[in-house]
């Protein structure tokens, strides 16, 4: 690995971390070294990267010596305890769960929103909401040009977004179904396979569950945009992979169909995907291991004279985990913002 970058993968056996390998392998990223992390119980076990094999470590103390980056995908209790004493060891963490994201000293960056918030970090930077960076990559260009009043989303949420054992169960739980057996149930409260539920994280007390909450807060913070109207309703849907969304914007005036399908055409990470002729659109298996967030069935809110609706269809894993991280390590090398720009977050 002649490049100049020590990545540590902090998750590593995990489906993100599965794809944080896949990408810096493809994406050339200049890797000095790269260390992989999970619990003790994935430690020995043996993964291969270019040609290598490499075992995995169990996280420790002396993990992150000698280290310049950590990708962090372990889920939030992992990432607050792990992601400071990265810090303390002089690595900036790119960190993909929910631990840090809304910390005011936290940038929470999706690079084709706000790549500028990049440049403020104190060693964490975190990974918004895979739901949320899809749905901000299809709002912000059209945002940018007329800003967005109120945002309704409806969410049809892929296996994925609970991990790889949660994607093995839902096969493991049709194979049951269709045998006539019992579903086997662990990664979700109830069988998803044939079925589809509200999404399963906690309530809060407004009737919404954390991953709506994630969309409405990480969006606001994203987009700078403190007051902006948004209301979503999340549901797991038996889809292996790729997350799916129905989003409705209202703005203060009406916004064309035609600029909106034009702004959309070109704007980054998005790929229009309408045929109305074939009433072909964006769908998970078409999604599913791309880099852009498929959009299309644009249409006017036939309810409102300044509504837009728009469905999208991205990669759970890809956009909305691994790359989105990968492209903010990028960011970080090609502005020279790999180091924390003050007083580390300790
Ligand atoms: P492990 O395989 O050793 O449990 P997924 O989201 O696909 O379920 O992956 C979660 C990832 O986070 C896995 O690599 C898992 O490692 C890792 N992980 C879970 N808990 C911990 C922990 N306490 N310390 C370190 N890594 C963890």
């Amino acid at each position: 690995m002649p490049g100049q970058v020590r990545v540590a993968i902090l998750g590593a056996t995990g489906a993100v971390g599965a794809e944080l390998m896949e990408l810096l392998a493809q994406r050339q990223f200049p890797l000095a070294h790269l260390k992989l992390l999970a619990s003790p119980r994935s430690a020995g076990t043996k993964l291969s990267f270019q040609g290598e094999t490499l075992e995995v470590e169990a996280v420790s103390e002396r993990s992150f010596k000698n280290i310049d980056l950590v990708l962090a995908s372990a889920g939030g209790s992992t990432s607050k305890t792990w992601a400071p004493v990265a810090v303390a060891a002089g690595a900036t963490v790119i960190d993909n769960s929910s631990a840090f994201r809304l910390e005011s000293q936290v940038p929470l960056v999706i690079p084709e929103v706000n790549p500028q918030a990049a440049a403020q970090h104190l060693g964490i930077i975190a990974n918004p909401n895979c739901t949320t960076i899809l749905m901000a990559i299809a709002v912000w260009p059209l945002h940018r040009v007329q800003p967005v009043e109120r945002l309704i989303a409806a969410t049809y949420q892929s296996a994925s977004g609970a991990g790889a054992q949660a994607m093995a169960e839902v096969k493991a739980q049709s194979q049951a179904i269709l045998a006539g057996e019992t579903p086997p149930t662990h990664s979700f409260p109830y069988p998803l396979a044939f079925n589809l539920f509200p999404h399963n994280s906690p309530l809060t007390d407004g009737g919404y569950c954390q991953e709506e909450m994630k969309m409405v807060n990480e969006t606001r913070k994203i987009f700078n945009a403190p007051q902006l109207r948004i209301s979503a309703t999340c549901v797991r849907v038996p889809v292996l992979r790729a997350h799916s969304e129905a989003i409705n914007l209202e703005f203060a005036e009406p916004f064309s169909v035609g600029s909106a399908r034009e702004i959309l055409a070109s704007a980054p990470g998005v790929k229009l995907v309408e045929d109305w002729d074939a009433n072909y659109f964006p769908m998970p298996i078409d999604a599913t291991g791309k880099d852009e967030v498929l959009v299309g069935r644009i249409r006017q809110d036939l309810s409102h004279p300044c509504g837009l609706e728009l469905w999208l269809c991205g990669d759970q894993i890809r956009k909305g985990a691994a790359l989105n991280a990968i492209q903010i390590a990028e960011l970080l090398l090609q502005n020279q913002w790999l180091a924390p720009q003050a007083t580390a977050l300790v």
